[in-house]
């Protein structure tokens, strides 16, 4: 019960069901080599995200958060042809490399990374609404007003993930720090609001004690 054996377990679970990519892993090699913070998703959170978009047979995706674009090509390659990703970064310098991971990856046709504050962007976003799948992962101080504008921008049937919900433990404490308090008044909106139902599920792996929450938009 350490985080190397997290992190063992991980490797084996990886090695055993998520097949080998070299357009992924090179994503990840130029991502790092850009200097950009190796915070993406886990290949087996990222092949997580990917079955739940062909589960619900999503079109229409919307990212919060690309960093690199390694989630981003994880969703993307959940599509059927016709299907887009939007997906939005703060950072010109993260977008510059999700740029060129996509375009590796065949995925520039159906990807667009949107450079920008998510907060401003989000407003403009109702045209390409309503999305079916939105992955939330970018400032989790901010996470309340992406859940706004997540269920906003979606439909009955839309299913939202949100990265990062436990952050080693600190989720419980009151008193936390900001990405706490993001965090927090997010699960006060979503356990207060009809429209969705909603669980959280605690992880640990590679990227140590954390968890995600999946979100139904039930109309
Ligand atoms: N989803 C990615 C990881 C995203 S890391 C993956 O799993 O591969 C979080 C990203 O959110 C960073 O690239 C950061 O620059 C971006 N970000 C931070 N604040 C933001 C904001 N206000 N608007 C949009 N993106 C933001
Ligand atoms: C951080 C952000 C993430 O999206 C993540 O998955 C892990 C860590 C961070 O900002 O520390
Ligand atoms: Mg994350």
């Amino acid at each position: 019960m350490n985080p190397e054996s997290w992190t063992a377990v991980d490797d084996y679970l990886v090695s055993s069901l998520v097949e080998a990519d070299p357009i992924l892993e090179q994503a990840l090699a130029d991502s790092h080599a850009a200097g950009l913070p190796s915070i993406n998703v886990a290949p087996n959170q990222g092949k997580l995200l990917h079955l739940l978009v062909r589960m619900i047979g999503a079109k229409r995706i919307l990212e919060v958060g690309t960093l690199g674009g390694y989630s981003t090509i994880w969703l993307a390659r959940a599509l059927p042809p016709e299907g887009r990703v939007i997906t939005l970064e703060y950072e010109p310098r993260h977008a510059e490399v999700a740029h060129k991971n996509l375009a590796r990856a065949g995925l520039s046709g159906q990807v667009e990374v949107q450079v920008g504050r998510a907060i401003d962007l989000l407003p403009k976003l109702e045209p390409a609404a309503p999305f079916d799948f939105v992955f939330i992962d970018a400032d989790k101080p901010s996470n309340p007003d992406y859940f706004a504008w997540a269920l906003k921008l979606t439909r009955p049937g839309s299913v939202i993930v949100v990265d990062n919900v436990v952050r080693s433990g600190a989720v419980v404490e009151p008193q936390g720090n900001a990405t706490v308090q993001g965090i927090r008044r997010m699960m006060e909106m979503i356990a207060a609001e009809p429209r969705v139902t909603a669980t959280a599920i605690q992880t640990v792996g590679s990227k140590g004690w954390d968890g995600f929450c999946l979100i139904r938009v039930v109309g």
